[in-house]
């Protein structure tokens, strides 16, 4: 059978470096693990099944007093010591991991100070396993810097996935509950591996019939199987449910009745579901119902669910991705006007959901100027990990890169080094409760999300979530590890090609702060010519405003002025051309295509070089794929090439439609030494 990819990041092939097989099993020459709860018993299932692949042995789970790896057991001499010397303090859902010599004798011990920690122990122990670091000398003390790490699901009833690329939905609402196939489990095991520790199941444009009696049993089941794992599920709530599986006339949120409906069917989710971890809602979005139907606003809303959720510990995830046709501003400015206002307002178990930018998932946005902007509520943020706008799972793109990017930019709302990292941590406002959400790219596909390189970014959304201060860099580096290969100089080859390839879709597709020029609906390829989709805000003249003397969308203080939503700081640096960075140029201003934006260089000059730039790049991540031929197993290495090829046209089809229609308004030659578009 093909090398499918199945088997994600949690491969366990034996270790073929005898050196380092030789030393761990010296290290770890018996395992004590006493496993009671369920937990429990699936991190010693995990470590069971890593060790005996990566060791090639089965032998070792004997306990000995010798070079023994001790998890958890904290009756033993050892981790009586380390909660002694405070390691265990503020430890959360963190974990201890600590090799300790004695009279020669060396234990590791892996230890924390609740079982989900000691499962995300186990998993960091394996990770250092196979990607053959030395682990002689450990001393880890690693906690989570966010608390909710979650993945949204937009998948629906029927199977389909919204935005999905990489086959239909890994749920199966027909045959649960009574079937819950295995690769649930491994879903649980995958996202525990990266610390992921919730999942919306069902998409934001939800159907009210997933709150039913009926599809909470199923939901249930789903929960059953993620608890050990340490996985909490959620749903998206549609607004108007008690209206259309409630019986009632209205969905107003501060109609006692609609409350008392909600408080009863929460209750009812608790009863199947006890540690349910709460709602997530799109309201008053792209057609959603919401509070505003009834005059009332987001706060309004999503307290009446906070409300019926707090009893039971569950939060809302209230969304902040909202934008009408009807509202005639600026797209970019809607969420900031409708949120900005509310903070304070909110009960202390929601979360205010923002997309990283403000427009919609593009290749580059600035980042979402409500992060710093709501001091009193804690913002979440969300990625999103399927790749709506970035070549769906076809074009190899590394999002590690783009998460960071938008991690590390500085709001300045506490003054310097305010970024949106911190923001989200609750470093910057003391916030307890803290949230990340990744859209998920998981799908039925033998390898789950299409694209192999895929699997790299949701396997960053979790990395990251865990701790936003990982560089992209060592993140792709244990991923290719873990997936592909230990051999160093294949490690570089494919990191590069990994960090590269987010800069290539950038430039093949939206250099210089274009965005939103897909073709209408699906976002597959080109459409910078859309100009009739039913409202202005989905087309893309709106976004380009592309004419005979220039391009760009004015969003400083002669324009939308949107970039007054932003810290003054930013304000001013990007009210003028000259100091607002390249890569958002076009995002906040109008240029015209004969102005210099750089020494000697015009727009239209400087457009055309990144179009042909992002089509070099996919060239060279070709070469560099080519160079690792029997280094990668066959099946894998052939599809990435194959992908790779389509990749290649489908960035010269991006570049060549790109600068025809640009060119339609520029009238100007390609610089010498381009080649004509085909
Ligand atoms: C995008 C996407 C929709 C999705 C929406 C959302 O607009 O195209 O499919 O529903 O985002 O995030 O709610």
């Amino acid at each position: 059978f093909a090398e499918d990819g199945s088997r994600l990041w949690l491969r366990y092939d034996q270790i073929q470096n005898q050196q380092v097989l030789m030393a761990y099993k010296k290290q770890i020459a018996a395992v004590s693990f006493v496993a009671n709860s369920p937990t429990q018993k699936v991190a010693y299932a995990e470590l069971k099944k890593g060790i005996v692949g990566l060791f090639g042995q089965d032998a070792i789970f004997s306990s000995t007093s010798n070079n023994t790896l001790l998890i958890g057991d904290s009756s033993n001499k050892e981790i009586k010591q380390l909660i002694k010397a405070g390691y265990f303090k503020d430890l959360g859902e963190g974990f201890i991991i600590k090799v300790v010599i004695q009279n020669q004798m060396t234990k590791t011990i892996i230890a924390a100070a609740n079982d989900v920690g000691l499962l995300y122990g186990t998993f960091h122990f394996l990770k250092l396993l196979q990607s053959q670091q030395d682990v002689s000398k450990l001393n880890i003390v690693e906690k989570p810097k966010i608390k909710n790490r979650i993945l949204n699901h937009w998948d629906n009833l029927d199977g389909t996935v919204e935005r999905g690329y990489a086959g239909t939905s890994i749920w199966d609402w027909h045959k649960l509950p009574g079937y819950t196939p295995t690769k649930y489990t491994d879903y649980a095991r995958a996202n525990a591996s990266i610390g992921i520790n919730g999942s919306v199941l069902n998409n934001v444009n939800s159907n009210s019939l997933s709150l039913t009696k009926e599809y909470l049993i199923k939901t249930a089941a789903i929960a059953h199987v993620f608890r050990p794992y340490g996985i909490k599920v959620y749903l998206s709530a549609r607004f108007s449910a008690p209206i259309e599986i409630g019986g009632l006339k209205t969905a107003d949120p501060l109609n006692p009745e609609v409350q008392q409906w909600w408080k009863d069917k929460v209750k009812e989710v608790y009863q199947y579901i006890p540690d349910f971890g709460g709602f997530l809602v799109k309201a008053n979005s792209e057609g959603q119902p919401g509070p505003q139907n009834y005059g009332r606003n987001h706060a309004d809303g999503a307290n009446m669910l906070a409300t019926a959720l707090k009893p039971y510990n569950g939060i809302v995830m209230w969304r902040a991705f909202v934008y009408d046709d009807k509202v005639p501003d600026d797209r970019a400015k809607q969420a900031y006007n409708e949120f900005k206002s509310l903070d304070g307002q909110f009960m202390d178990n929601v979360l205010v959901q923002v997309k990283n930018g403000a427009i919609d998932f593009q290749p580059r946005e600035p980042f979402h100027p409500l992060f710093g902007a709501m001091p009193k509520t804690p913002l979440m943020m969300e990625f999103q990990i399927t790749q709506e706008y970035l070549g769906f799972s076809t074009h190899l793109v590394y999002l590690g890169a783009l998460f960071k990017e938008v991690l590390e930019e500085d709001t300045y709302s506490k003054g310097k080094g305010s970024t949106v990292s911190k923001v989200i941590t609750g470093e910057i406002d003391n916030h307890q409760l803290t949230g990340i959400a990744g859209v998920a790219n998981i799908g039925s596909e033998a390898n789950w999300t299409g694209h192999p390189f895929a699997q790299a970014n949701w396997y960053s959304f979790g990395r990251l979530a865990w701790n936003p201060d990982l560089s992209a860099e060592e993140i792709a580096s244990d991923w290719i590890k873990l997936t592909f290969t230990n051999d160093n100089v294949a490690v570089n080859e494919i990191k590069n090609m990994m960090i590269s390839s987010r800069e290539a879709v950038v430039d093949y597709m939206t250099p210089l702060g274009l965005h939103h020029i897909m073709a209408r609906n699906h976002h597959y390829g080109p459409g910078p010519w859309v100009k009739d989709a039913g409202r202005p805000d989905w087309t893309s003249v709106y976004y380009h405003k592309a004419d005979n003397i220039g391009v760009g969308f004015n969003r400083t203080s002669t324009g939308s002025n949107a970039l007054a939503q932003y810290h003054p700081e930013i304000a001013k640096l990007y009210e003028k051309k000259e100091t607002t960075p390249l890569k958002y140029l076009l995002w906040f201003h109008r240029v015209q295509w004969n102005e210099e934006i750089a020494p000697n260089k015009t727009l239209w000059n400087a457009m055309v070089e990144h179009y042909y730039e992002g089509v070099k790049s996919v060239e060279e991540m070709q070469n560099k794929w080519q160079k690792l031929d029997g280094e990668i197993d066959e099946d894998r290495f052939k599809e990435v090439s194959q992908l790779l090829a389509v990749q290649h046209q489908e960035a010269k089809w991006w570049r060549d439609a790109c600068l025809l229609y640009f060119q339609s308004f520029s009238k100007l030659p390609l610089p010498a030494g381009y080649e004509k578009p085909a």
